[in-house]
């Protein structure tokens, strides 16, 4: 690892996705009998742009609840940690509220951001390095919903280590890949390693509805952007303005679902692909599951960690949880 002299920050360890990975999930998402494209793809430079976007809208209320949440219990979460810890953050985006932990911790050892979107992962840890310069940054530009190693951190001794995957990321999960993700951590963070989760709440149909079709329509241009990608990064012929975004409520798999509706027939054209849409055929983009507390638990026990302790907001929109590893 090597390392900057004036701030602990480490080299970038690269394991981004790459374009040919890109292509063929595309491929075969348009290729089905039920039109789908991953999530984790929602992320480039512009997409994280208008993520960031959305976490400051008046309609979206689990970024600025977790972080109510987390700035009240900072220090209980801090106490579970532990003294000395490795902290690695899943899918670290902006970097805001790992600082509000870091902030609370005891003399914190390394922090290790994992993020899918490179230049917004060299930004944030850049700008961190800047708050905590005493602080070992060793951050990691991978897709981690498939397997990956941590970097070494030559120098740094830690105590503790736990994870942290904030802002209910683990709802974009199916429960099955969210149960594989969690089983995969505890073999990454290893044996008495903490787990720290952000998961929203079941609730009101139209408060969910609201927060992923709002009103300036910068989720639309969020779920639209991805077409756009493909346009730039792999030839496509999408005209944005013939689809629509739609957020929908799935009761029975107590998910919001969103979709790229078609607003026409049309033929549209990726690399040397052609794909057909018929009018109200729909691009399903992400799924966003909701929890009960019970059932998160319920969840965190099927992937080996033992639940310790939730953490709510005073309305239970949001939820936060410690987990150990059993
Ligand atoms: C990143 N993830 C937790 C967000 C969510 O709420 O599912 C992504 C998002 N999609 C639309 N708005 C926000």
């Amino acid at each position: 690892m090597s390392k900057s002299t004036e701030t602990g920050l480490a080299e970038l360890q690269d394991l981004e996705p790459s374009l040919e990975e890109f292509r063929a999930s595309v491929v075969e998402g348009l290729s089905g009998p039920e039109k789908t494209l991953p999530c984790k793809f929602l992320y480039d430079r512009h997409g994280s742009r208008l993520f960031d976007d959305i976490c400051n809208l008046p309609e979206y209320y689990p970024t600025r609840t977790e972080r109510q949440i987390l700035e009240r219990y900072a220090h209980d979460i801090a106490d579970i940690v532990g003294s000395k810890a490795r902290l690695v953050e899943f899918g670290s985006g902006a970097g805001i509220k790992i600082r509000l932990l870091l902030k609370a911790l005891d003399r914190p050892a390394a922090y290790l951001p994992v993020d899918i979107s490179r230049e917004h992962l060299v930004a944030a840890s850049a700008d961190l390095a800047k708050m905590f310069s005493d602080l070992c940054i060793a951050p990691v530009c991978a897709d981690y919903t498939a397997p990956f190693a941590l970097p070494e951190l030559s120098g740094v001794t830690w105590d503790a280590t736990a994870g942290f995957f904030p802002g209910s990321t683990i709802g974009n999960f199916t429960r099955a890949e969210a149960v594989g993700f969690l089983t995969g951590t505890r073999a990454l963070l290893g044996s008495g390693a903490v787990m720290i989760v952000g998961v929203d709440l079941v609730k009101d149909v139209d408060v969910l509805r609201a927060a992923y079709d709002d009103g300036a329509g910068v989720t639309a241009n969020f779920n639209l952007n991805l077409l756009r990608r493909i346009n730039r990064e792999l030839g496509g012929t999408f005209e944005l303005g013939r689809f629509h975004h739609e957020a929908r409520w799935n009761a029975k798999l107590e998910r919001i679902e969103m979709h790229l509706v078609s607003l026409c027939e049309q033929e549209v054209i990726v690399g040397t692909k052609r794909f057909g849409f018929s009018e109200g055929e729909a691009i399903h983009t992400e799924n966003s599951h909701k929890y009960s507390v019970e059932g998160f638990r319920a969840l965190a026990r099927d992937a080996g960690w033992e639940p310790l302790e939730v953490w709510m907001d005073e309305r239970k929109l949001f939820s936060v949880h410690a987990l150990r590893t059993s």
